[in-house]
Parts: structure tokens; C-alpha cells; sequence
């Protein structure tokens, strides 16, 4: 397992790591993913951390806080070895303030994470998305407390579009605050739109990707393809319209040159997606998701190896797509503005 550096921070994080979105199965929603218990999650992070994983996602609304309290459970007499990241903005608690990412909502999130995973800190604390109707500032102000107070050593941010983020890191930068340092993003071979916009002002920014559902929300494991019925136990049938937007014939064309270079490789349709992802420039970390050790143990062999150029020009010709405006503008002008930034990791 290689570590890199989380964005412009000091951090290592491997660049494999694992989400916890099946712990717990507490909701109806995450019932579809999976209800790994305290002893599965066990298994699965003492395998994560022997195959050198040293990061562990959750966040507050994954089964209403069960995920975080497995997890703390889980990870009980091992929390100096590892890595945990976590997040809040979205409903949480009732009435008018159990939600958003105001002060009085951050530090109290920030106090009952805490508490679900047993733990006196946090090391990367995510805004789980932009909240339009709280002042900058003010989110920034209490994130800088919370680092200065030592409950969180990292600030990060998920699902930003690039003025949110570009704001806040200048507004970080205006008056000295922490600035988040990395951006928790969905990316995968059906899913490139992080490319057009966000990753080009990661690299100008030095903000890290932690990249969530690098199977396309769970559709690039090998068991959907052209005339094959969706397999009985898959979480797609119950979520699948609340994930990321994607055409069948677009995921069917990209499974073929999946299919193609697993013939190749004697690699498997996850682990060359999951490995296509770790080529990618700004990407600092891939969190896995997996249902139970099967899965994990395949994901985690997709490290260790690498695509060949030819074989990653393969996929990208596959999952090709029209931007939208203004990039598909910018596309004419490749030499002023990279759209597709080759080359291995660079920051
Ligand atoms: N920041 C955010 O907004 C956000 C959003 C979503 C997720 N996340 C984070 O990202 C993590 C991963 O997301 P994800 O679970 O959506 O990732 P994903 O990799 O796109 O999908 C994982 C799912 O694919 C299936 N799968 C995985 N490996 C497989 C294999 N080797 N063979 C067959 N099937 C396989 C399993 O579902 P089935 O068994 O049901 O088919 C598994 O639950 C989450 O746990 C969470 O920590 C963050």
C-alpha cells in the first residue's frame, strides 16, 4: 500500500481506504448496503489495517450515528494506528438548527460524533455538502476553533461545487484559519465530471481527493452488464435512483472495455476501476465500499500494480463524454487549459 499526502496538509492517508456506509444498516436507505455489526466490522478493519489501510470514512447521518458508534466499537485499543474521518451538514437532529453548517450545528455534531466513536479527537472533519444560508465565515471560524481546541486536526469538505470552494479557501487564507485541505468527491469511470472543474483548481489549490463510490455507486463490480439482470442481493435495486445519474448504455459500454482489460490482466472489473482511479492525478485516497470480506479482500488487490498507459487510454476512450459549457469550449483550447490532466499523482 503507498501513502500519500492529503492535499496541501502534512497528513499520509493510504491510498486505499474504507467506508463504513454498511455499518450498521440502522435505516431503511442503508439497510440496502449492507448491517455489518460490531464483530464483521472488526474483521474487516483488522484485514483493512493488515493490508496497510490506515483511513476509516464515516459520517453522522450514515444510519442515523450507528455507523460511527460500530465503528468506535470496532476499532476499540487501536485508535492510535488508524485514521478517522467524518462528517456533518446534513439533517441530523430536529427542528430548525439540526441541520446545515451554522456554529450551533458544527460544534454540536462535532460533540456527538465524539461521542458515538469514543474517541477525544477527529482527524479529518468534513462539511458533508455547502450550506447556502450560513455565512462562510462563520463555518470556517468554528472549524478553526475546533481544530485550535485539538477535536479536529483536519478540515475537509464534500460536494462543493468549485466557487464553494474556492470562497472558502480564500476566506481560510483572509484571516488565517484552517483551510480544508482536501475535497471528498464522487469520481469513478461512469462518473468524470470531478475532471472539468474541481480537479483542475485541486491541483491549482493543492486540496487532496478522497474519492467516494469508485464503483459508480456500487454498478462497477462486474455483476451489471449488457441483457444481465440485476443480481438479487445488490443495494442498487433499492438506492439506485437516489445515487449518481448515469445512462445503462454508457455504463454498458464502459463494463465492455472493463471486460476487455480484465481479459488482459487477469484482473477483475472492480479492481481495474478502482486501479484506473488511483492513476488519476489529485487523487489522494480511494475509499472502498464493500459489503463484506469477500469484496473487501478483492478491492484491496487493486493496489500494488498498475494500469499500462495503453490500457488506461483504453478506459478513458470508453467513458469519453460531452462536457457541458463552458468546458466543452475550453476543450478547443487544450494547450492553455489541461481538461484532462495526464500523468501519475502530483500532489
Ligand atoms: N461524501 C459523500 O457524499 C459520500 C457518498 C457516498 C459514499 N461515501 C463514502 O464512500 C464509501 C464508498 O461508497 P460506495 O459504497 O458507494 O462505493 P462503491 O465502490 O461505488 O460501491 C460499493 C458497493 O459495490 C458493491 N461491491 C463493491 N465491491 C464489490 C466486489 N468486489 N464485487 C461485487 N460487488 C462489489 C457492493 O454493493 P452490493 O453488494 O450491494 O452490490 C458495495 O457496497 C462509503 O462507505 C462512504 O464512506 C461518501
Amino acid at each position: 500500500m503507498d501513502y500519500r499526502q492529503l492535499g496541501y496538509s502534512g497528513l499520509k492517508v493510504s491510498e486505499l481506504s474504507l467506508g463504513t456506509g454498511t455499518f450498521g444498516g440502522g435505516t431503511e436507505f442503508f439497510r440496502a448496503w449492507g448491517a455489518t455489526d460490531v464483530n464483521e466490522a472488526k474483521r474487516l478493519i483488522d484485514i483493512s489495517l493488515e493490508a496497510g489501510i490506515n483511513l476509516f470514512d464515516t459520517a453522522d447521518v450514515y444510519s442515523r450515528g450507528l455507523s460511527e458508534e460500530i465503528l468506535g466499537k470496532a476499532i476499540e485499543g487501536k485508535r492510535q494506528n488508524l485514521l478517522i474521518s467524518t462528517k456533518t451538514t446534513f439533517r441530523f437532529g430536529d427542528g430548525p438548527n439540526g441541520v446545515g453548517s451554522s456554529r450551533y450545528h458544527i460544534v454540536r455534531a462535532v460533540e456527538a460524533s465524539l461521542r458515538r466513536l469514543d474517541t477525544d479527537y477527529i482527524d479529518i472533519y468534513h462539511m458533508h455538502g455547502f450550506d447556502q444560508l450560513t455565512p462562510v465565515e462563520e463555518t470556517l471560524e468554528a472549524l478553526d476553533t475546533l481544530v485550535r481546541s485539538g477535536k479536529v486536526r483536519y478540515i475537509a469538505c464534500s460536494n462543493f461545487s468549485g466557487w464553494h470552494l474556492v470562497k472558502a479557501l480564500s476566506i481560510s487564507e483572509r484571516y488565517g484559519w484552517a483551510r480544508y485541505v482536501a475535497h471528498q468527491v464522487y469520481y469513478s469511470l461512469i462518473g468524470r465530471d470531478y475532471e472539468l472543474e474541481l480537479m483542475p483548481l485541486a491541483l491549482d489549490q493543492k486540496v487532496g481527493a478522497l474519492v467516494w463510490s469508485p464503483l459508480g455507486w456500487g454498478r462497477l463490480t462486474g455483476k451489471i452488464r449488457r441483457g444481465h439482470p440485476l443480481p438479487e442481493q445488490s443495494r442498487l435495486h433499492k438506492t439506485a435512483d437516489v445515487g449518481p445519474p448515469v445512462p445503462d448504455e454508457y455504463v454498458y459500454k464502459v463494463v465492455d472495455a472493463l471486460d476487455a482489460v480484465a481479459k488482459e490482466t487477469g484482473k477483475s472489473v472492480p479492481q481495474i476501476a478502482l486501479n484506473w482511479l488511483l492513476c488519476r492525478p489529485t487523487v489522494s485516497s480511494v475509499i472502498l465500499g464493500a459489503r463484506n470480506e469477500d469484496q473487501l479482500r478483492q478491492n484491496l488487490a487493486a493496489a500494488g500494480w498498475k494500469l499500462t498507459p495503453q490500457q488506461v487510454a483504453k478506459l478513458d476512450a470508453a467513458s469519453d463524454f460531452t462536457p457541458t459549457y463552458p468546458y466543452w469550449h475550453q476543450r478547443n483550447f487544450p494547450e492553455r487549459i489541461p481538461l484532462h490532466v495526464p500523468g501519475p499523482h502530483p500532489l
